[in-house]
C-alpha cells in the first residue's frame, strides 16, 4: 500500500486523473482562448509536477484555471459544465497567474485576491482592482526581466538589453508607484516595456509574460542554459533537435564537452546559491594555496559578494602580486596545488591574451569581456549544512583571474559588476568622455593616451565621476 502510493507520487500520473501529490487540489483548465494544444501542454506540465488535472469538470474540481477570460465568462462556463455533468461543486475561479506561480513553486500556492477572476476583463482580476493601490515595482521588474531573458534566448540581444534597461530604470525609482502617468515620461522605457508595466500595474500580471513563462521553449531554454558550459546557441540547437530534459541529454547520447559533462554532473549544486560564508571559505583556501606558491600574492573577492550580496551564482577571485611580472606562471601552480588537495572537480584555464600595445579594443569587440589569464573551475567545498550536507560537500563554480598589478584597479572595477553597472559605466565613458574603459585599462581617445590608475577611486576621477562604492553598484 505504502509502496504503491509512493510510486504514484514519484512518477507523473499519465492520462487518467490520479490522486496527485496534493490531494486537496484538483485542477481543471478552461480551453477557451488558451487553445487545445496549449491546454494539453500545461496539463502535462502540471501533472509532471504532481498536480491532479482533470480533463472534464466534475464536483471534485477545486481550482478552475483560465487564461485571458473574464470572470463573467468563466462563471458562465462553469454554469454550463454543472448542467452537463449534473454536479454542483464550488471551485475557485483563477487566472493563469495562480497556475504559473504554483508551477514555479512546485506546489499549489495560496490563493490571493489578485489570482481570482472578477467581473470585467480577466488576466488577474479586473482593471479597477489594481488602480490606485500603492504598488511595489518588483513585479514589473520581474516581468521585464523575463522578457529580456526570452529575447536573449531568441538571439535578440538588442531587444534583451532594452528590457533589461527598462527593468533597471524601475529598480532605480524611489518608492512605489501606482500609475504610469504619475511618473511622466521615462527615458529608457520603450513602448513595449511601458505596456508590460501598465498591464502589471492594472492586473497584477501581464498576459504576454505569463505566456512566455509557460512556453515549452522558454522552459527548456532555461533548463539547458543553466548547465555550466551551455550557451543560448547550444541550448537552442538541442531544443530544435527535440531534446527537452536533462535525462534526454544523457539517454540520447548527445555529444557533450568535458565542461558540459561537469555542468550536468553537478547541475543541482551549481544551481543552488552560493552563500557568503562559502565564498569566504573558498577565498581562504585559495589564499592558502597562493601563500605556498608565491608569498605576497593577494586574493580579492570580487563579483556580487564584493557588492555586499548575501549570495551569488559563483565565486569571483582576483589574484595579483605587488611586483610586476611575478604573477606569471602563478595560476597553473595554484591550480595544481588545489587539485592535489582534492579541492577541484573541474577546471580549464585560459592564457592571458592582452597586450597594451594593441591599443583600445575596437568597438564591438567588447563582448569579449577581458583577456586575463583565467581559470574556470568547479570547487569541491566541504559543507556541514544545506543541500549537500548528507554528502559532506558541495560543488561551487569559481573563477580565478590573474591581473598584473598595473591593471589590477581596472580588473577590480570590471569584475565587481554588476554587469549592468559596468555596461552603463563603459557607455558613459565612451559617449560622454570619448574614453574606452575595459577591465584592463582606460584609454583617452581625444588625447590618444592610456590613463593609469592605482585605485578604483582614481578611475572614477579620470572619468569625472564621484566614487561609487561597491554596495551602490547593484543596479
Ligand atoms: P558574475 O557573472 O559572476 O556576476 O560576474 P555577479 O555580479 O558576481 O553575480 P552572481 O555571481 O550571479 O551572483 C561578476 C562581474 O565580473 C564581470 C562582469 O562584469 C560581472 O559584473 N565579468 C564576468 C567579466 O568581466 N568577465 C567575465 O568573463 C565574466
Ligand atoms: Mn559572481
Amino acid at each position: 500500500m505504502t509502496l504503491l502510493r509512493r510510486r504514484r507520487a514519484s512518477s507523473p500520473p499519465a492520462g487518467p486523473p490520479g490522486p496527485g501529490r496534493f490531494p486537496a487540489v484538483v485542477l481543471c483548465l478552461v480551453e477557451k482562448r488558451m487553445g487545445a494544444s496549449r491546454r494539453a501542454f500545461l496539463t502535462q506540465l502540471a501533472r509532471a509536477k504532481g498536480f491532479r488535472v482533470d480533463r472534464a469538470y466534475s464536483a471534485a474540481v477545486t481550482h478552475v484555471v483560465s487564461e485571458q477570460n473574464s470572470g463573467a465568462e468563466v462563471a458562465q462556463w462553469l454554469e454550463q459544465q454543472r448542467e452537463e455533468c449534473g454536479a454542483e461543486g464550488d471551485p475557485a475561479l483563477l487566472d493563469i497567474s495562480w497556475f504559473t506561480e504554483s508551477m514555479g513553486a512546485g506546489r499549489p500556492v495560496e490563493i490571493e485576491s489578485r489570482h481570482r477572476l472578477r467581473g470585467g476583463w480577466g488576466g488577474g482580476g479586473d482593471r479597477e482592482w489594481g488602480r490606485g493601490l500603492p504598488y511595489d515595482s518588483a513585479l514589473s521588474q520581474e516581468a521585464l526581466e523575463t522578457l529580456a531573458e526570452e529575447a536573449g534566448f531568441s538571439g535578440s540581444e538588442g531587444r534583451s538589453l532594452a528590457f533589461t534597461r527598462a527593468a533597471s530604470v524601475l529598480k532605480a525609482l524611489p518608492g512605489r508607484l501606482s500609475t504610469l502617468e504619475e511618473l511622466g515620461p521615462l527615458p529608457g522605457i520603450g513602448e513595449h516595456s511601458r505596456r508590460v508595466i501598465q498591464d502589471v500595474l492594472e492586473d497584477g500580471v501581464c498576459a504576454e509574460v505569463e505566456r512566455v513563462k509557460l512556453s515549452e521553449r522558454y522552459q527548456t531554454m532555461k533548463l539547458f542554459t543553466k548547465i555550466f558550459g551551455v550557451g543560448v546557441r547550444t541550448a537552442s540547437r538541442w531544443y530544435q533537435e527535440g531534446l527537452r530534459t536533462l535525462v534526454d541529454l544523457q539517454e540520447r547520447g548527445t555529444k557533450l564537452t568535458r565542461q558540459q559533462q561537469a555542468g550536468l554532473r553537478h547541475y543541482d549544486d551549481l544551481n543552488t546559491p552560493v552563500e557568503r560564508g562559502e565564498a569566504e571559505s573558498i577565498s581562504r583556501a585559495v589564499q592558502g594555496a597562493v601563500q605556498r606558491c608565491l608569498p605576497g600574492t593577494s586574493v580579492t573577492l570580487a563579483g556580487g559578494f564584493r557588492r555586499g550580496k548575501p549570495h551569488g551564482h559563483d565565486v569571483d577571485l582576483l589574484l595579483t602580486h605587488p611586483e610586476a611580472g611575478r604573477e606569471a606562471g602563478l595560476l597553473s601552480r595554484v591550480v595544481s596545488w588545489l587539485d592535489s588537495q582534492d579541492l577541484i572537480l573541474y577546471q580549464h584555464s585560459q592564457e592571458n591574451s592582452y597586450a597594451l600595445q594593441e591599443g583600445p579594443e575596437p568597438p564591438g569587440g567588447r563582448d569579449v569581456m577581458d583577456r586575463f589569464e583565467r581559470c574556470f573551475s568547479i570547487f569541491r567545498l566541504e559543507v556541514q549544512g544545506g543541500p549537500g550536507a548528507a554528502r559532506g560537500w558541495k560543488a561551487v563554480r569559481v573563477d580565478l583571474v590573474v591581473a598584473p598589478i598595473s591593471q589590477f584597479p581596472f580588473a577590480l572595477l570590471g569584475w565587481t559588476g554588476s554587469r549592468h553597472f559596468e555596461r552603463e559605466l563603459r557607455r558613459f565613458a565612451s559617449h560622454e568622455r570619448k574614453m574606452v574603459l575595459n577591465s584592463h585599462a582606460l584609454y583617452d581617445s581625444r588625447r590618444n593616451l592610456f590613463l593609469p590608475a592605482v585605485s578604483e577611486e582614481e578611475i572614477f576621477q579620470h572619468l569625472g565621476l564621484e566614487y561609487v562604492p561597491p554596495a551602490q553598484r547593484n543596479t
